[in-house]
């Protein structure tokens, strides 16, 4: 299977040369294609074929895609592995909409059936009309949920779920501190910590201290007005979203025996050691599909709600990036395509 960035390359121009050969109906898709690395200037907005769904494959009519920052990480720098060879390519590893069409092998969806499913082991990304997906990590949208919530939903949820709950083990009763409580991650992340029993203390600036409220935070720091070493410490875990000196600071306020879990860089290991804390970063060997199912169960108990900051037209792909590179969004920025 491939899996992009990192293994899109051998068969990516064989792809894309076999969707336009199977090209369905005379029109094609609009699709947001880079062509290199770079700034957004790389975007493009085309028309292309319409891609199959081969063995073990989901064709989904997308109606939303999420926007992550590790979209525009692989459009600025390809995470040091997207070669111009392999361009042009679909960013984007979230979507939702309804099933068109299956592979051979795949039994249990219905064309029509709305569904949101994680791409980053599909073959291309979800910045188009139709996208293609791995069975398996194909789940039923949300009961209630508005497509366009249910797409950002696939990253940050399975994020969680993996980091969090399966490879640091928050429990009932722990005390937590989120770094970064009010961006996709983190205010999945703040819920996800809720639900399962623990106390949460999250940091944000100022204008976002209402919402972590809202979403159930116990404890709000102002990291711009205060260090949250002066204002916590002892805590069980610290989930972090940040990365940088957050995280290499993050350390001194995990009580020793307990864990940082961070999405956003790797801990020093000597560092880690030497507290008596264990440290988890770095990718995850947790398949996604289960992890975006009990995401979606959550959702649908109303334990879990994403804050949707901005929804663009899918031809605004470059601008929706732009804007998620600033580092400010609150819950998530979704493209929606007009179809
Ligand atoms: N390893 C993985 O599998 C994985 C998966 C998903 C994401 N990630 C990474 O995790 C990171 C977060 O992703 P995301 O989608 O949550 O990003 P995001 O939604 O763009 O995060 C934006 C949020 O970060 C907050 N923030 C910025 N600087 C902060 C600071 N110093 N302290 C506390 N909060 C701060 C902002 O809050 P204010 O506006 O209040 O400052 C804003 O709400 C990214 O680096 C992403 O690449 C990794």
């Amino acid at each position: 299977m491939l899996r992009f960035p990192g293994r899109f390359p051998l068969a990516l121009g064989t792809l894309i040369v076999s969707a336009v050969v199977a090209a369905s109906g005379a029109e094609g898709m609009l699709a947001v294609r880079a062509h290199a690395t770079g700034g957004p200037e790389v975007l493009q907005v085309e028309r292309i074929a319409i891609p199959q769904a081969a063995a073990g494959q989901v064709r989904i009519k997308v109606a939303a895609a999420g926007v992550n920052p590790v979209d525009w990480k692989i459009r600025e720098k390809g995470f040091g592995r997207v070669i111009s060879s392999e361009a042009p390519w679909i960013p984007g590893f979230d979507v939702a909409g309804t099933v068109d069409s299956v592979g051979e092998g795949v039994s249990g969806w219905r064309a029509g059936d709305t569904v949101v499913a994680s791409l980053q082991n599909a073959p291309q990304g979800g910045y188009a009309e139709y996208a293609i997906a791995p069975a398996e990590d194909v789940v039923r949208a949300p009961a209630g949920w508005s497509l366009e919530a249910a797409a950002g939903l696939p990253t940050v949820g399975t994020t969680v779920w993996r980091y969090l709950v399966q490879a640091g083990g928050i429990r009932k009763g722990e005390r937590l501190l989120v770094q970064g409580g009010a961006g996709g991650v983190g205010s999945v992340a703040v819920q996800v910590a809720k639900a399962h029993g623990a106390r949460v203390i999250a940091t944000a600036s100022a204008r976002n201290a209402d919402y972590l409220r809202s979403i159930g935070a116990d404890e709000v720091i102002d990291y711009q007005a205060a260090r949250f070493e002066d204002r916590v410490s002892g805590v069980d875990i610290v989930f972090d979203t940040v990365g940088g000196e957050t995280l290499a600071r993050s350390l001194a306020v995990v009580r020793p025996g307990g864990r940082l879990v961070t999405v956003a860089g790797r801990p020093d290991s000597a560092a880690c050691e030497a507290a008596r804390v264990l440290c988890i970063g770095g990718p995850r060997p947790e398949p996604l599909g289960p992890a975006l199912r009990e995401i979606v169960a959550l959702a649908e108990a109303g334990k879990l709600a994403l804050n949707i900051d901005r929804v663009f037209p899918l031809e605004e792909a470059a601008q929706a990036q732009e804007l998620n590179r600033a580092g400010r969004t609150r819950g998530k920025i979704v493209l929606r395509t007009s179809r």
